[in-house]
């Protein structure tokens, strides 16, 4: 049986080939098919648009090596996540699955991210994380397969803690969105600010994605600590700056977040924003050529301008266009493919950076201000900052 199926399908394949006059082997015309790249991400609530800023800056990378892959064309397939974990398998799954992409890039939210971890280790497919820093990923469930270009959870945060004490903030109040991002958030904040000598009076939180902060700000505003820390992004940081001024405490009590807090939102803060200091893999102000090219190009071609985000999503497009390159477009070659990706030096707008053991950038933190609408750099909080990659077995 299994031996007929096969004699029919080959005669059936060379009937095909003949007919068009392409007699090819079998690995020059795998070879010249298009490469299948899947964009699982938000595209629609609160994440949305870090989703699209992320897609802006892969297809933006891709484009300015020609738009190929290995010199191969490109095939998208996309997915909106809607930042929903329970569904992220069943995302995963369509692209893997229905849509066989060779690579999957995504996604944003820590826990969707989850659900796409099982799929790609259990099919081996290749995926680029250009977001979610759940640390599992690249520690306990790191896997050859998987690579990450952003951060883990706790990496921003624990360049944040010593610049608190530094201004004399020893006292602070932690908020989040209670999910895998903020509470991995607050255990790099915890350790940095304790270790340099403050302390967490206490720890607040509400469920993603809610956005109603009033009560927690009026509770805030009792505690009267020296200052705030927080996790949020999105529509949520936009909204948690603007709620936080309008409930009287910006000027009051300091305001520190994870960088995340004041990416892509400052238009839509206004000048609630002003004076948040944020620790971030990356700063709008970097004063280096390759920053201002890529700003430039970015908001040229998308007529916005670029964040944190449509970095990160930049830098997945440049690993991808690198290990492409490496095997010629050859993603089969899963060994040579894996090992350029893992000692790619990418040059990227926040300043180059390399993969850890563990498939997670090396990179420095930025300490920023926000001022008329920008993140303004102050300085390296931690440099060559390496997640610590606990629990991954690789290698
Ligand atoms: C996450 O869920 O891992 C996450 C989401 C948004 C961010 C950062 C981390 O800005």
């Amino acid at each position: 049986m299994t031996t007929r199926r096969l004699v029919l399908t080959r005669s059936a394949a060379i009937v095909g080939a003949a007919s068009t006059g392409l007699l090819l082997p079998q690995i020059v015309r795998a070879q010249g098919n298009k490469v299948r790249v899947g964009l699982m991400l938000p595209y629609t609530g609160t994440y949305a648009q870090l989703g699209v800023a992320i897609e802006n800056g892969v297809r933006m990378a891709i484009q300015e090596k020609g738009g190929k892959l290995g010199g191969r064309e490109i095939e998208w397939f996309k997915v909106d996540d809607e930042s929903e974990p329970s569904k992220g398998v069943e995302n995963a799954s369509r692209l893997v699955q229905r849509d066989k992409v060779d690579v999957l890039i995504g996604t944003v939210h820590s826990g969707v991210q989850m659900g796409i971890q099982k799929v790609v280790r259990d099919s081996g497919t290749l995926c680029i994380i250009p977001n979610a820093g759940a640390h599992a990923a690249t520690r306990a469930l790191c896997a050859p397969n998987v690579f990450r270009t952003s951060f883990t959870n706790s990496q921003p945060t624990l360049a944040l803690g010593k610049a608190m004490v530094d201004r004399g903030h020893k006292k602070a109040v932690w908020i989040t969105h209670k999910y895998a991002a903020g509470d991995e958030a607050f255990e790099g904040f915890r350790d940095s600010y304790t270790k340099a000598g403050g302390t967490v009076v206490k720890e607040l939180g509400l469920p993603f994605p809610q956005v109603e902060f009033q009560a927690l700000l009026t509770e805030i505003a009792a505690l009267k600590p020296d200052a705030v820390a927080c996790f949020f992004a999105g529509g949520a940081a936009a909204k948690f700056i603007r709620d936080y001024a309008a409930a009287g405490l910006k000027g009051k009590i300091a305001l520190y977040g994870s960088g995340f807090l004041t990416e892509g939102v400052l238009d839509a803060a206004g000048p609630a924003a002003d004076g948040i200091i944020t620790t971030m893999h990356y700063s709008d102000s970097l004063d280096t050529p390759r920053n201002k090219q890529f700003r430039l190009a970015y908001a040229t071609t998308f007529r916005s301008q670029p964040d944190v985000y449509a970095v990160q999503g930049y830098d997945s497009g440049q690993l991808l266009v690198q290990g492409a390159a490496a095997v010629k477009g050859d993603l089969n070659n899963k060994q040579a493919l894996y090992k350029a990706m893992e000692s790619a030096v990418i040059d990227s707008p926040r300043g180059k950076w390399t993969m850890s053991k563990s498939h997670n950038p090396v990179q420095d933190m930025y300490l920023r201000v926000v001022e008329n609408k920008e993140n303004k750099v102050l300085g390296i909080a931690v440099k060559a900052l390496a997640d610590s990659g606990a629990g991954c077995k690789m290698g």
